[in-house]
């Protein structure tokens, strides 16, 4: 079941590619088409493109590309029908009953009825007799009533079925409870039971207010201490952060990134409404572009234990690439912002803010961080943090912040500008020579085909899949030819496997008169549509003749006759000459 191709037609031509993208990329008009820094990889300069002839759109940086539909699924995280509804609703359109799939979406939706109804139902047994120690262990914490009811904060209380039977008496069945992950299946395969027990409850919530997941507290010192929803068909934890819903609101392009839930609570109880955390994993370049579409700039409020030092250690570089100014926070005497507030008492928010104010930005950070290494009293020493800091800065990319820290440094230590700056030169040459190393080493691997995670094949059928992948954009560009294209190649002589199939769908779709590009977004996976219009791309600027198409096919040819090397070593006389005869007529 799909979308009428009409209907498609219709809700592409109401959103316009160039509106639809607006509100997320600072576009800017380059000739014919709009050029802007690219919202799912973090750069400098802009390498994002919108093609407004035929309303799509293509990264020359990261790769991504597609139409207007594959754009919302992108960037909303969404799956292809609720992208359409998306759409849909955007433009004014009805949605066309009863023609496409969407039991999908429809779980989807239950799931988030059921998330919200557990949430709800977590809140309400927090304030009974049952709930009283979850509340005394969060007032114990110094949560106010007023922050657990911001948070929404429950309790699971003991019982292996509470929130099942009450869902349950709702309507939601055993399966959706299962898919939401708030309820497990029994090893005996007979009814489920509830997923969290006894543990504080904290609902994750997503940007457009769902409910999404939760995490879970015990309220002793048995493991493991938080326990969290794993992934279902609304969460994924590494592209989700607790409490972005609140602290896009707060009114400040800056954003303090937390560790743990509760030093999220704790930071925003003592005034500083923007702050999030990850959901328990490391920091991933989805949570870092996700945080650039709300901030311009990060305070890191990481642990002061080792373990956040290493996590914050990771986390500049994810966040710089996203194109973010990162500042850390040091907090005294090991603690993390949850024990350091408390330990203020009330004082907590005024000495909360000095040690913000007084953070250091990243550059600061590793520099202080390093003296740590050296023994500063020595010349040895000395030397040694100079070398091992002039390396620190030579990797900040721009000159002017390097000159910034250079005299910083040479102040701190009082040395001659001069010979620092020589020894910045000597390094930023050789960076140079990495980074231009390293270029080439990409493009080397984009032309050969390795480390293409879709297109496997082309790195081992080098020859015929640029053929192939030449003839699917002739084919897609000039519907016309597809009766004398499929009279003359046969989807078994291509030798790549998803050019096969991209040859197939297209050739379906154009015989049945259906434009070609149409419903890629439903049929492909993302990175099969990144592909499509990767190669869209990269013949946009060569003319395909006639001509063109006849090497194509030739070489579709000469290659599909020659059989695979382990082939040839088997052959016998008469089938190795049956071969050569053939291989002779192809080139004909
Ligand atoms: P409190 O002890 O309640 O103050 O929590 P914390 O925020 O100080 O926790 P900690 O620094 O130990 O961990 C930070 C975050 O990592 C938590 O908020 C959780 O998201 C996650 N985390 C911690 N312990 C566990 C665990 O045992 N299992 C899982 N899945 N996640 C955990
Ligand atoms: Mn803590």
């Amino acid at each position: 079941m799909a979308f009428p191709e009409g209907f498609l037609q219709e809700l592409k031509m109401r959103n316009d590619i160039t509106e639809v993208v607006s509100p997320y990329v600072n576009l800017k008009r380059r000739g014919r088409n709009m050029v802007g820094l690219c919202p799912f990889h973090g750069e400098k300069t802009p390498s994002f493109n919108i093609y407004t002839e035929n309303g799509s759109f293509y990264c020359f940086g990261c790769g991504v590309g597609g139409d207007v539909i594959s754009f919302i699924m992108k960037i909303e995280n969404l799956d292809y029908v609720d992208a359409v509804k998306f759409l849909a609703q955007r433009a004014g359109m009805e949605l066309p009953e009863n023609s496409y799939d969407d039991s999908m979406s429809k779980l989807r939706k239950r799931i988030y009825e059921a998330n919200r109804e557990a949430a709800r139902f977590y809140y309400k047994t927090l304030y009974q007799p049952l709930g009283k120690e979850g509340l005394d262990y969060l007032h114990g914490r110094m949560l106010s009533d007023r922050t657990i009811r911001h948070f929404g904060l429950g309790f699971a209380d003991d019982d292996w079925s509470s929130l099942t039977t009450h869902l349950k008496s709702l309507g939601f069945s055993e399966n959706e409870l299962v898919s939401a992950n708030l309820a497990v299946q029994r090893r005996s395969g007979n009814g489920v039971y509830d997923r969290f027990t006894n543990r504080v409850m904290f609902p994750i919530i997503d940007l457009r207010g769902n409910v999404i997941a939760f995490g879970g507290r015990i309220m002793t010192d048995q493991k493991p201490k938080y326990l969290n929803t794993s992934d279902t068909p609304v969460f994924k934890k590494s592209e989700n952060l607790f409490s972005l819903n609140n602290a896009k609101n707060a009114g400040s392009r800056t954003l303090m990134l937390c560790e743990g839930y509760m030093d999220v609570i704790a930071v925003t109880q003592a005034g500083f409404k923007n702050a999030v955390a990850t959901l328990g994993t490391a920091l991933t370049t989805e949570q870092a572009m996700l945080i650039k579409r709300y901030a311009d700039e990060v305070i890191i409020c990481y642990d002061a234990d080792e373990a956040g030092q290493k996590a914050t250690a990771r986390a500049i570089p994810i966040l710089r690439n996203a194109g973010l100014l990162v500042r850390v926070l040091t907090i005294p005497n090991g603690k993390d912002p949850d024990e350091f507030i408390k330990s203020q008492g009330a004082d907590g928010p005024e000495a909360f803010k000095a040690i913000i104010d007084r953070s250091g930005n990243d550059v600061d950070y590793r520099l202080q961080k390093l003296k740590a290494d050296f023994n500063l009293d020595v010349s040895d020493g000395k030397v040694g943090y100079l070398e091992a800091a002039s390396r620190i800065i030579a990797s900040i990319q721009s000159p002017i912040e390097q000159d910034v820290y250079a005299s910083k440094l040479c102040k701190e230590f009082q040395i001659d500008k001069n010979a620092f700056k020589a020894q910045l030169q000597k390094l930023n040459k050789s960076r140079y020579r990495e980074d231009y190393r390293k270029q080439q080493q990409k493009i080397r691997a984009d032309l050969s085909g390795r480390g293409d995670r879709v297109d496997t094949d082309k790195a081992k059928v080098p020859r015929s899949s640029s053929a192939e992948e030449a003839l699917v954009v002739y084919l897609i560009n000039n519907p016309d030819s597809a009766e004398r294209i499929s009279g003359e190649i046969s989807a078994e002589q291509f030798q790549n496997s998803l050019m096969r199939r991209y040859y197939e769908y297209f050739l379906f779709r154009i015989k049945d008169g259906k434009d070609a590009l149409n419903s890629v977004s439903a049929d492909f996976t993302s990175d099969e549509v990144n592909k499509i219009y990767g190669m869209l791309r990269k013949y946009a600027s060569v003319a395909q003749t006639k001509k063109s198409l006849e090497e194509y096919i030739k070489v579709i040819r000469e290659e599909s006759a020659k059989p695979k090397h382990d082939e040839v070593g088997k052959m016998s006389g008469e089938e190795l000459n049956d071969y050569l005869r053939k291989l002779r007529e192809a080139k004909k």
